[in-house]
C-alpha cells in the first residue's frame, strides 16, 4: 500500500465546477475569481484577498506592490535588507533577490520550525544594509505568534508580511495565520489544504495595497482596482481603458481555477479536521519512542482545540547517531511504500542555487538548528484524501521504523 505525500483534492463536484466554467465561454480572470476572493477573505477575516495563478507569484507580487507602489513613498528599496527562515520554500526567497534587495537570513527554532526572533535581532545588529522587512514561513500548517512578530517588528521598524502558501486553516489567538501585518501570501496548490490545482493569492486589510496588488498581476492595468475612476478622471490624452499605475506581470488566475476553489474553501474546514486526525493518529503510534512528531508535546495529547493545519507531519529522529537512522528509516519506509521528504528544502543556504546570487549571504554553519533539522526530520503525508487504511498503514509503518532506528 502508498502512503503519498499528495494528492489531487478534487473531487467529482469540483471537475463537474470547472466543465461548466469551460462550456461557459468565460475563461479568463471574471466572475468566478471575485466569488473565490470574498469567499476567502471571509474566512480568513480579512478585508481583501487578490488572487493569483500561483502562492509563488503572491510572493512576488508582495515586493513588487511594496517596492513600487502606485501612490506614496515605497515601504523596501533595492539594496534593503529582508528577514527571512534559514529553512525556506524558494520562492520565498527569490523575490527578495529577483528585486535587488538583500535576504537575510535567520536560523529557526528547533520546536516550532518558526523563524527565532532572538536571532532575528542578532541578524539586524550584524546587517551590512538596512532591515526594512520581515517575512516568515507559517511553516506546514502552524500559525505563527502573530503578537509577538508584531511588536517585533514595530519595536525595530520593520514591515511585517507572511509567507502562508502552507498553513491555511491555522490560526493562532483565535486569529488566521497570515490575517496580521501587511499581508500574507497563500498557495492552492494541489496537495495544499484546498486546491485550485495552480493558484495562490494575497490576503491584506489594507486597500490600497490590495489595489496595487490587483494592477501588479495585470500587467500594472489600472483595471479591477477600487480607485479607478479617480485615476481614469485625470488623464487625458491615453485611453482611460489602457491605463498603467505600476511595473506588473501576468500573474492572472483563471476561472476554471476559481471556480474549483469556490467549491473546495466551503469544505475547508473537514478537510483541516482530517488533517487534525492523521496527524493524531501519528503522535499516538509514536509517543514515547525515539521518533517524535516536532514541536508536540506528549503530554498535549488532546487535538479539539489544536491550531495546527498539517500540510505535512514533520517528524524527529531522537538521540544518537540521529543523522544515520534516519536515513535507515527513510530507507524502510520507502520499502514500506510511505512517501517521505525533507522539511521544505532543509538549510537553505546549502542549495546550489544559492552560489548563483551574488554570495554576500551567510554561509550554511551560520545556521545551526537549520542543520540539524535537516539532518534529523522528515515529512509524512497527512492529506485529508488519505484513507483509513492508509492511515493505519502510515502509522504501523512508523512503528516499525522505530524498531530500526
Ligand atoms: C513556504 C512556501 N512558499 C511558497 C510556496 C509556493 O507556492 P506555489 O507552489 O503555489 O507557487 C510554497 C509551496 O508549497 C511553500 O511551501
Amino acid at each position: 500500500m502508498r502512503v503519498p505525500l499528495a494528492s489531487t483534492g478534487l473531487r467529482d463536484e469540483d471537475i463537474e465546477a470547472a466543465i461548466t466554467v469551460l462550456q461557459s465561454g468565460n475563461l479568463t480572470m471574471g466572475k468566478k475569481v471575485i466569488e473565490f476572493e470574498k469567499l476567502i477573505a471571509n474566512y480568513l477575516g480579512v478585508e481583501h484577498f487578490v488572487m493569483m495563478n500561483s502562492g509563488s507569484s503572491a510572493n512576488l507580487a508582495i515586493f513588487e506592490a511594496m517596492m513600487r507602489p502606485s501612490k506614496g513613498e515605497p515601504l523596501l528599496r533595492q539594496g534593503d535588507g529582508v528577514l527571512v527562515p534559514a529553512i525556506a520554500w524558494p520562492t520565498t526567497i527569490w523575490p527578495v533577490v529577483q528585486l535587488g534587495l538583500a535576504p537575510i537570513f535567520v536560523d529557526v527554532e528547533r520546536d516550532t520550525l518558526a523563524l527565532d526572533l532572538a536571532a532575528a535581532s542578532t541578524a539586524i545588529r550584524n546587517a551590512k544594509c538596512p532591515v526594512r522587512a520581515i517575512f516568515p514561513i507559517h511553516p506546514l500548517g502552524r500559525a505563527l505568534n502573530s503578537n509577538a512578530l508584531t511588536n517585533f517588528a514595530n519595536e525595530n521598524r520593520l514591515t511585517y508580511i507572511s509567507d502562508v502558501c502552507e498553513s491555511l486553516g491555522s490560526f493562532e489567538n483565535e486569529k488566521h495565520a497570515g490575517s496580521s501585518g501587511l499581508a500574507g501570501s497563500f498557495s492552492f496548490y494541489f496537495s495544499h489544504h484546498i486546491t485550485t490545482m495552480e493558484g495562490g493569492g494575497v490576503a491584506t486589510n489594507v486597500l490600497e495595497f490590495a489595489d496595487d496588488l490587483r494592477s501588479i498581476r495585470s500587467h500594472g492595468w489600472s483595471r479591477d482596482r477600487s480607485d479607478v475612476a479617480e485615476w481614469t478622471e485625470n488623464v487625458s490624452g491615453t485611453d482611460a481603458k489602457f491605463l498603467f499605475l505600476t511595473t506588473g506581470y501576468n500573474i492572472r488566475p483563471m476561472e476554471i481555477q476559481a471556480a474549483i476553489g469556490i467549491n473546495q474553501i466551503r469544505d475547508i474546514d473537514s478537510f483541516v479536521r482530517k488533517r487534525r486526525n492523521i496527524a493524531y493518529s501519528v503522535i499516538k503510534s509514536i509517543v514515547g519512542t525515539s521518533l517524535s512528531v516536532v514541536g508536540v508535546n506528549s503530554n498535549e495529547l488532546s487535538f479539539e482545540n489544536s491550531a495546527n493545519s498539517w500540510m505535512l507531519i514533520p517528524i524527529r529522529v531522537n538521540g544518537n547517531n540521529a543523522p544515520q537512522r534516519r536515513k535507515e528509516i527513510l530507507e524502510f519506509l520507502e520499502t514500506q511504500g510511505v512517501e517521505t521528504r525533507p522539511v521544505l528544502t532543509g538549510n537553505f543556504l546549502s542549495q546550489p542555487a544559492m552560489n548563483r546570487i551574488d554570495g554576500r549571504h551567510q554561509p550554511a554553519s551560520d545556521f545551526p538548528i537549520a542543520t540539524e533539522i535537516t539532518e534529523t526530520c522528515f515529512l509524512v503525508g497527512a492529506h485529508h484524501d488519505l484513507s483509513e487504511a492508509q492511515i493505519l498503514h502510515l502509522c504501523e509503518s512508523l512503528k516499525l521504523a522505530v524498531a530500526i532506528g
